[in-house]
């Protein structure tokens, strides 16, 4: 390869991992599964070990991913939070066994466990009391999500010990049954879809109620203690000691000398790892002893002492006969491909996800070509690369459509995205899919209007955008299949009620890209209303919380459509609500103020309540310090950030004292 093919590929490689990264970490979204990821970190790896004049500090082989998450304070870890090197075969497991001997002249005993597939959680205990519980974030920094795992009923909130301190690392997961039901009410209300049980845990473990996280039924196994006081010698007395104090340790595990003990264990629960009532990805190996642990010691990114065995997903291997594009509300155009049947993990898969154009060329895909598919979670199934000792000559480029499959219009792609667009938001499915989306219950809670109705009522042109089903009459319903008298009416008057949705979830139905119900909240809390919010700047939006540059970019983009602005103008003539309703105000004592809160703050007004008062006195809550900020009202543990950039601009910062007296509070 020429090197300027090499750098091309790298920073292909970068740009794709960077993605992944985005989508695992941030989004609990995953494209691709954990080998599929591995694969392309490999690659350039060796790319960079061959050609040393590509090495960047920036490059994501050098960067531990972050979980950071809006809305979470961010803690320092006691011990940094380290991930686990992987092995895939036997032969890179009996190397780690040889490393690890390579810094013990003893005997070596390991402990085999399940290696669980959720989200890492590190326990902080104090004098017996929990006190923090942080993700693993970055690695150095993880979110405080305590409000949220103390609704997790197996993890002790006080435990019986006379350490003072102690770090319990455990997994949060949600069990597959809990999954398949959440889901399963998800799609009778028309909601987003989680992929896997990991991915359900770990949305569920960074929202910002936690009565939802009490719902959703998380359980914690626990298998890792770390204290500087901590007296036992071995990793399975700790595990006795964890279970002791009431922890949920797993039973699954085992001591292991040699390497085909491990694989035994590993070959074993492969085969059984369908019967468990939670997943697991692999098993994972630990050198028992802490001396010895303490002997082989840590690289920068994971122990020495322990390595995860994955398990492969299921796979089949089937013929590619052609592509098919579906295009989605927002106008993302996605192929599928159309594949020659085949049986994989008790159903027989006819269809699978190319995810975009990207995906095709990375993984260089012909039509004719016998791809690999896997199932990724419960959802479509995906193709994760081609047999290439399979490939024929007749096997053919795939030239990804320039056009529009539904309306013809020239696609497009947006800068730093994978996905191509159809721009023309009349086109027919996206059309549909923003009623079906205004529909919802969660948006406006039109009840008796399914995708099928939704489908006869566009044929029949009764429908063409959200404000037409304000103006349907029973006439026309009594025309569609299935709709007699009585569902003619309850459909109208749903219809009409709905009339009567809070403005958020009016601002959630209208289908702004990336305003979901949390951000359509927050952005009907920080404007009041529709024509505030059309008239936001960039800046403005982005002076709110959990709003980014890619949210605001897409806030404004759509105000600034003219056929969304006719549309707004309709929505008012009809009487929906388009602004908040008046909340009981105290006060007008912090009219025209811009007051930033931050840190934690003693009950009974907690940081929730503080931002209230700000916004119930009159006052703009403001998410970041600028110079247009009055003051900033300061807890325990500010965030940096602010504090630094207050004193630069020479910005009061208050205390909560301070500021509940210029309330007349206290
Ligand atoms: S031990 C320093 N044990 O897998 C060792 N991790 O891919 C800390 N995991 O970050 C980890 N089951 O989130 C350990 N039995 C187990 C595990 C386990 C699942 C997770 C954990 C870790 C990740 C690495």
């Amino acid at each position: 390869m020429d090197k300027e093919k090499v750098l091309e590929r790298i920073n292909l490689l970068r740009k794709e991992i960077e993605r992944h990264n985005y989508l695992y970490y941030v989004l609990n979204t995953p494209e691709i599964s954990d080998f599929e990821y591995d694969l392309l970190v490999e690659e350039l790896k060796k790319l960079e070990e061959l050609y040393p004049e590509f090495k960047s500090h920036k490059s994501p082989t050098q960067i531990i991913p972050t979980d950071h998450t809006k809305g979470f304070v961010q803690k320092k870890h006691y011990y940094p939070m380290l991930s686990l090197s992987n092995a895939y075969t036997p032969g890179e497991l009996k190397e780690f066994i040889t490393r690890t001997q390579k810094f013990v002249n003893e005997p070596i005993e390991y402990i085999c466990e399940l290696k669980f597939d959720g989200v890492s959680i590190s326990l902080h205990y104090e004098d017996g009391f929990i006190k923090e519980a942080l993700t693993r974030g970055d690695g150095e920094y993880g979110d405080d999500v305590l409000t949220n795992v103390l609704t997790i009923d197996s993890i002790p909130k006080q435990i019986k010990t006379d350490y003072k301190f102690l770090v319990v690392r455990g997994e949060i997961i949600m069990l597959k049954e809990t999954f398949e039901k959440l889901n399963e009410e998800r799609r009778k209300k028309n909601e987003v879809l989680f992929a896997n049980p990991r991915n359900a845990a770990a949305g569920t473990l960074k929202t910002l109620d936690a009565n939802i996280v009490k719902e959703r039924n998380l359980q914690c196994f626990v298998y890792y203690l770390l204290g500087d006081e901590v007296k036992e010698n071995n990793h399975s007395d700790r595990l006795n000691l964890l279970k002791n104090l009431k922890f949920n340790v797993p039973e699954w595990y085992q001591l292991c000398k040699t390497l085909d003990e491990m694989l035994d264990f590993i070959e074993y629960w492969e085969k059984l790892r369908k019967e468990l009532p939670f997943e697991i990805d692999g098993v994972v190996i630990k050198v028992n002893s802490i001396r010895q642990q303490e002997l082989i010691g840590l690289t920068a990114k994971s122990p020495r002492w322990a390595i995860a065995y994955k398990f492969k997903a299921e796979q089949a291997t089937t013929k590619l006969l052609s592509i098919s594009y579906q295009v989605g509300r927002t106008g993302i155009v996605t192929p599928v491909a159309n594949l020659e049947p085949v049986f994989l993990a008790g159903t027989t898969v006819k269809r699978a996800s190319l995810h975009n154009a990207d995906q095709i060329k990375i993984k260089d895909i012909h039509i004719g070509d016998y791809v690999i598919i896997e199932k990724g979670g419960d959802i479509i199934p995906k193709v994760v690369g081609v047999d290439l000792s399979k490939r024929t000559e007749s096997v053919q480029e795939v030239k990804f459509i320039e056009h529009c499959p539904e309306c013809g219009s020239k696609l497009v792609r947006n800068e730093g995205e994978a996905a191509y667009y159809c721009p023309n938001i009349n086109c027919p499915p996206q059309v549909k899919g923003r009623i079906e989306h205004f529909v919802q219950r969660k948006a406006m809670d039109i009840q008796g209007l399914g995708p099928e109705t939704i489908d006869e009522m566009y044929e029949k042109k009764l429908v063409s955008k959200v404000t037409d089903l304000y103006k349907l009459t029973k006439e026309q319903l009594l025309q569609l299949e299935h709709f007699a008298d009585k569902s003619s009416e309850n459909l109208l008057r749903s219809i009409e009620q709905s009339k009567k949705v809070p403005y958020p979830r009016l601002l959630y139905a209208l289908g702004i890209k990336y305003v979901g119900e949390v951000t359509a909240q927050k952005l009907a809390d920080a404007f009041g209303d529709i024509d505030t919010l059309a008239k936001a700047t960039k800046e403005d939006l982005m002076q709110v919380e959990e709003i980014g540059e890619k949210i605001a970019e897409s806030v404004i983009a759509f105000f600034q459509n003219n056929e969304n602005k006719n549309l707004i103008e309709e929505l008012k003539k009809i009487g929906l609500q388009t602004k908040n309703e008046p909340k009981n105000k105290l006060s007008d004592k912090l009219n025209g103020l811009s007051i930033v809160v931050t840190g934690t703050f003693p009950e009974p007004y907690n940081r929730k309540k503080m931002e209230e008062l700000v916004v119930l006195n009159g006052g703009k809550l403001l998410k970041g310090v600028s110079s247009n900020t009055t003051y900033i009202v300061a807890g325990e543990k500010p965030g940096p950030d602010k504090i630094k950039k207050a004193e630069q601009l020479k910005i009061p910062i208050i205390t909560q004292e301070e500021f509940l007296k210029k309330l007349g509070i206290i």
